[in-house]
This record gives C-alpha cells, structure tokens and sequence, in this order.
C-alpha cells in the first residue's frame, strides 16, 4: 500500500519504491514532514517539524504553545495573512476584501483511481501493471466557505507524485482567486542548487544552475505560452550533486500558460517551493459552489543524482502522460519542406522535393507554412483555412495523392491559434482577437491572436482545421503557434473576469486541441511553438512530440537537447538534419554529425535534396537504417547524459535497453584540441557483469570495464565530429 494514514502520530505516509512523502496534521494545520530517499513507513516523523519559538511569529488566535506557529512550520499549501508570512500557495479574497486565507484540515480519502482534471490535460493511469493510488486532503477556511482539496497520486514504480489542487466556493457570496499554485514543497535546509532551462528564440533550454540564496527568486513566463524563455520545470539538488549521485529533487508542470516557480529561503534557512499558474494578471471569479482545478504538478526525487530524476520523468511521460495510442509507434522519417523552400514553393516544387527524398527510405512529406490563403509570406492569411490555388494547382487532394505516389505519406502545418489582419477571418470578426477595448494590439510576426477564450471562436476554427483535415489522408500535423500574447482582453468577459482571460485562452488551446486530436486518431501530431517555445508536458499530453527548436544546427542542437532532456524524454524531441553551412548560425558540420545528433529525437530532414552531393545522399540511406535499427531503443531506452556540451568541449550521451542488452552511444567533439590523447568515455547503465561488442565483434568489454575504465574515442582530428557506437551483450 502506497498511501498510509496513522491515527497515533496523525500522519500521512506515501512511498513510492525509492522515496517516501510524509504530511501531518499538526493542530488543524496541514504541515509537510518529508520528501527523500525512502524511510520507515512507521516511524514516527512528527521530531522532523522542529517545533521551536521563532521570535516574532505570531500564534493563532487562543495558542498558550507559542513553539507553535504557522510561520515556521513547514506547510503542505500555505495561505496567507494569518500568520505565515512566507510566499503563499493560495490567496483568496471575499466579499468583504480580505484577503487572508488560512486552511485547516478537515478529512482526507484514499482512492484507488485517478481524479481527471476538468479541461486540463494531467498523467492517467492506463493499463500499468505497477500501483498507483490517490490521496485526497480536503482543507477548509471555514470564515470564507474555501474548501481547497489537494490531490495526490503515487506513481509507486515510478517514484513520481502528481499533485493537483481543486477550489471551491462553499459559500453563498463569490470569492476571487488572487492566486493558486498547483503545490507547495518544503525542503528542510537552505543549502540547494537550483536548475532550471532558460533561453530565447533559437536558444531553447540551455541548463543553468545556481545556488538557491536566501530571499525569493522566482522564474516564469508571463507570455501566454510556457515559453522560450524559461520552461516549467525545475531541480534542486544537493550542492554535490551530479548526474550519477546525489539527492535530486525534480517539478515539472503539466500546463502551457504563463506559470511561475518560486523559490523562498527565510529567516529559519528552511526552503519553499511553490510552482502552477502565475499570479501575474491573474484572478478567477467563483460562484458559489464552483470549482476551479489547478494544472498538475509532478515531482519526482532521486537520490542517484540528476540523470536518475531525469530518468523517472521520461518514464513516467512515456507511460502515463503520452497518449496510448502513440505507445510502441515507430515515428515516420520525415521530410519537412520549411527549410528546404520556406515559402517559395509550387506544387511542383514540393513533388520535385518529395521525389528526391522517396528513394532515400524517407517515409513522410511535409507541407509547411505557405499553402494557404493567400500566403507567400509571414504576413497574410492565418485564420484563412483553404489551399491557395495558386500555389497548389489541384488542391491538397492532388497534392496528397501525386506525393502518396511516391510511396511516401503525408503531413501538413497549421496554425490554428492565430489570424493575421491581412484575412478574411480578421475581416469578418475583427472582435475574435485578443484584444482590450480603446487599445490597437501589437503585432507581433505580423499576427494576432485568436480570441481562444471564447467558445464561438474554438468551435469555427475547430470547424475550420477539421474541414481540411478532412480533405485526404493526412497522416501528420505540425501545429504551430508563433506569437506570444499581449492586450490580453477579451470582449466576451466581464470587466471583473478580464483578467482570467490568460489561463481561459490555455483552456480553450487544450479544448481545440482535444477536439481535434481526439477526432483524428490516426494523425500523428508534432506542436512547435516558433521552435519550442511551447515543449512543456500540458503538450505533450495531446501531442506526444514537439518542435525541439528553430536552430537545427547540430552544435547548438547539443546544448538544446542536452537541457530539454532534463526533463523529457527523448522521443518527444523533434530533431532534423538540415543545410549546411546552417541556417541558424552559418556552422559547416559534416552529415555525419547532423545525421548523429539528430537520431536522438524524432528523427528527420529539412533540407533541400537538390543540392546534396551523391555521397551525402548514401549517408542520408545509412543513416536512415540506423535509426529504423536502433528506433526502438532510442525512443524507450533508457537515456544516460554522459559529457556536458557547456563543460567538457564536447556532449556525449547514452541510451540502454531496459534489458540491458544492448546501447547505443553518442560523442561529438565541439572544437578540436592540439596535442590531446583521445578520450577515455565513462559509460553508464550497463549490467556489469555482461560483455559487450562494440560496434561488431572486434572489441568486446564488460559493462564493468566499460563503465569504470571507460570506452576509448576513436581520436576525432577537427571539430564538429561525432562518433556513434552500437553496444551489443554477447555471451563470451
Ligand atoms: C516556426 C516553426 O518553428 C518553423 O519550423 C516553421 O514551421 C515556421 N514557423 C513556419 O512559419
């Protein structure tokens, strides 16, 4: 049993394999106890609270025990005003204005299922063989009718904890949410790292790591989107930790909109974490007796460093967040035609394109941006849903069926979210957009955004992307999304609710996307979001793949997916080999290390086939045998980061079949050193006791020796190199 309650020490235990979570109710208080390396489930934890008396920390009202108060104790969801004075997971005004907010417990449940989250997209639990149970806390502040219910459900074999929050208001007033993290973590000390994913356009998720000081730092997107620059997911770990040992503490949410993660070390160097939606511009309305559900969160801990917590992460997205449908799926190699033609293309371009690359193995043709309305640029036509004629002489149902005579399937790029002022849609309902009455909102890639709060507008451009997905048989989409919000408004609210309007458009992009994916079960969907500005796990629980970044050059690549794996995993990494010199940053990178880099992710090309050399197209088929080989292994094995791209002047990394039977390594050298013996590469994840052939049957090497000594690099003379090894055990 995953969940235990004990009446005595009025605790509250889950243990996953590896780690254990503890809670208790501590004077009608809901207080954490602990989260680490697992414990005894029946010691009693209650010493870990370190009731002492703080100066200055008020007691609630009628204590004569003044070691106890709420502004020292480790809370489990903390409000505010009543005595804690640290960051608040919960903030709740009622009618009369206050704004304090103090939750007691009340009761709690055991339920052997998983509650859905309304309208959010949250992990399940599917046919998994190992156990999963939910703990329900219900707390209440009686003066304001807040019944606040915090969600936890142990995903015991995967040493992950989802948590979620639901709201409601009990009373007969309304009461507004100020703000509503989806969780609150207490961690016992002040001496932590913290690493997040910041970055830009182009530059998505590149690690960094920082000590946690005392005082609040808080990282989040304020953009609508989970953003370019900043990802919600966080580690904290032990200042030692690394990827192989260490305690490591991972959150990620599940959501896609502006969120925030807040660190906070006090007075008494004791640390709170709280992470969900951002408080910026934010409140919501409820009525009494609505709900409001916050996104998910998902914790995980592992005390074998970093790489460990990434690991669970990209378990339990495989298994319980990615939709079961697309389990086991070997993705197609695709051939993307925005590199290659951006929009400077006809149909008998694209035909010419696709011609090239059928005989290659490729198995995908994808139309991007450009086939619509009247677009020959990034200016017009977004919200006009219907081929341009022009361009595409027959339609898309000959264009489907002239590429289908290739052999190869067919995809297609859309941006349903937006509408350009040069359309028919912005024409007709100049409203639909986001938009603040008296305000001209501000074009940003000569677009605006849809109004997707609103009901009317996600059921027309549901219609509309249905109508064409409809038109034959489209086997992939790539669904973009290349604008960040502003004028956040929406004519359809009221002047008290406008500012629900940011967390209302999520809800409406997951309905769309609900819709949509879910009448199309057969589509294979990748999201992009300009790159990735969108790769978070709310997406990826619609669309099991996404656009890793809009630089494809394969050096900077190392760094965008060395940091994105932190962590998710990599079979939901879109990763092409493109031109070189790139069209990113002007590198010249042999095709070797383009193909290399990019067959750990989804796998595919976007590049003009036209101007490739015969020897590079005989790579290009190698290449593409590899990955059908080794596919299986790439996308559910499990990942190793072996040399980081930002220390060791080179990136090298790992994948290991769960039965450890055989592994694919990768090295790329970043510039080339004079002088310099090659490199001993330590490996990881190996069963010590087999052997292995590398690479055929010439060298053969323990897992023992391989992941102590180390595998030797075949010596890389000049930069950008890379060198792939295929470990297979063989009984010697
Ligand atoms: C941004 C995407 O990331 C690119 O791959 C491409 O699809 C363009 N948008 C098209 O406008």
């Amino acid at each position: 049993m995953s969940i235990k309650f004990s009446k005595e020490s009025q605790t509250f235990i889950l243990s996953t394999k590896s780690t254990t979570y503890a809670m208790k109710i501590q004077k009608d208080y809901l207080a954490h106890l602990y989260y680490g390396s697992r414990i005894a489930d029946n010691d009693d934890l209650s010493y870990l609270l370190r009731l002492k008396n703080i100066s200055l920390n008020p007691n609630p009202w009628g204590e004569v025990d003044r070691s106890f108060s709420i502004g020292v104790l480790p809370m489990e969801y903390p409000g505010g005003g009543a005595g804690d004075f640290r960051t608040p997971a919960i903030i709740v005004k009622n009618e009369s204005g206050s704004t304090v907010t103090d939750l007691k417990y009340v009761d709690y449940r055991i339920l052997s299922e998983k509650p859905t989250l309304e309208g959010l997209p949250s992990t399940y639990i599917g046919d998994t063989s190992g156990e999963v149970s939910t703990l329900e806390i219900m707390l209440e502040d009686a003066v304001t009718g807040l019944a606040v219910n915090l969600y936890y459900t142990v995903f015991a074999d995967k040493d992950v904890i989802a948590r979620h929050t639901v709201i409601k208001n009990t009373s007969h007033k309304e009461l507004v949410i100020e703000q509503a993290y989806s969780g609150c973590l207490e961690l016992p000390d002040s001496s932590y790292d913290l690493i997040t994913l910041p970055g830009t356009w182009s530059k998505e998720r590149v690690m960094e790591r920082q000590s946690i000081r005392r005082g609040i730092f808080s990282f989040e997107s304020k953009r609508g989107t989970s953003s370019h620059q900043n990802n919600p997911f966080a580690a904290i770990t032990a200042p030692d930790t690394n990827e192989m040992q260490g305690d490591a503490y991972g959150i990620t949410l599940v959501y896609s909109g502006n969120f925030s993660i807040t660190t906070e070390v006090n007075e008494t160097l004791t640390t709170r974490i709280v992470a969900g939606i951002n408080p910026y511009d934010f409140n919501w309305t409820l009525a009494p007796d609505q709900t409001f559900t916050t996104p998910e969160l998902l914790m995980t801990f592992s005390d074998q460093g970093i790489g460990q917590m990434s690991r669970n992460f990209h378990d339990l997205m495989r298994e319980h967040l990615i939709k079961d449908r697309y389990k086991g799926l070997k993705t197609p190699i695709l051939i993307n035609s925005w590199e290659a033609s951006y929009f400077d293309f006809d149909q008998d371009s694209l035909l010419a394109l696709a011609k090239q690359a059928a005989p290659l193995g490729i198995d995908l043709f994808v139309m991007d941006d450009g086939w619509f309305g009247n677009r020959n640029d990034d200016t017009t036509s977004l919200g006009d849903w219907y081929v341009n004629e022009n361009k595409l002489k027959g339609g898309l149902p000959d264009l489907i069926a002239k590429i289908k005579e290739t052999g190869m399937n067919f995809g297609l790029w859309i941006e349903p979210e937006m509408v350009s002022p040069d359309s028919e849609l912005y024409k007709q309902h100049p409203d639909w957009c986001l938009h603040v009455a008296g305000r001209v909102p501000a074009i940003s890639r000569s677009q605006l955004v849809l109004d997707l709060s609103r009901d009317d507008v996600v059921d027309y451009i549901g219609d509309a992307i249905i109508r064409v997905l409809s038109l034959g048989d489209i086997s992939y989409i790539k669904w973009d999304m290349n604008r960040h919000l502003t004028d956040v408004g929406s004519a359809q609210l009221p002047s008290h609710r406008q500012r629900e309007t940011w967390h209302r458009y999520v809800l409406g992009v997951y309905k769309l996307m609900a819709r949509i994916t879910e009448r199309f079960p057969n589509i294979l969907f990748e999201s992009c979001s300009a790159g990735g500005g969108r790769f978070d796990a709310g997406m990826l629980y619609y669309m099991p793949q996404a656009w890793t970044s809009d630089n494809t050059d394969a050096i900077d690549r190392l760094f965008i997916q060395y940091g994105s794996s932190l962590a998710y995993p990599v079979m939901a990494m879109g990763t092409h080999v493109s031109a070189s010199p790139s069209h990113s940053v002007n590198r010249t990178t042999n095709m070797a290390t383009r193909g290399d880099v990019a067959m750990f992710g989804t796998f595919g090309y976007e590049l003009d086939l036209a101007v490739v050399t015969e020897e590079e197209k005989e790579q290009i088929k190698h290449q593409i045998e590899a990955y059908h080989q080794h596919s299986n292994l790439i996308r559910y094995g499990d990942y190793y980061r072996l040399l980081s791209p930002g220390h060791d002047n080179g990136s090298a990394w790992m994948i290991v079949s769960p039965d450890k039977e055989e592994a694919l390594v990768c090295f790329v050298q970043i510039l080339s050193e004079a002088n310099a013996l090659p490199k001993l590469l330590k490996l990881a994840g190996l069963d010590p006791d087999k052997k292995y052939a590398v690479n055929g049957e010439q060298l053969v090497l323990s897992g023992a020796t391989l992941m102590n000594a180390g595998l030797l690099m075949e010596f890389n003379f000049g930069d950008y190199l890379s060198q792939l090894y295929y470990l297979k055990s063989v009984i010697k």
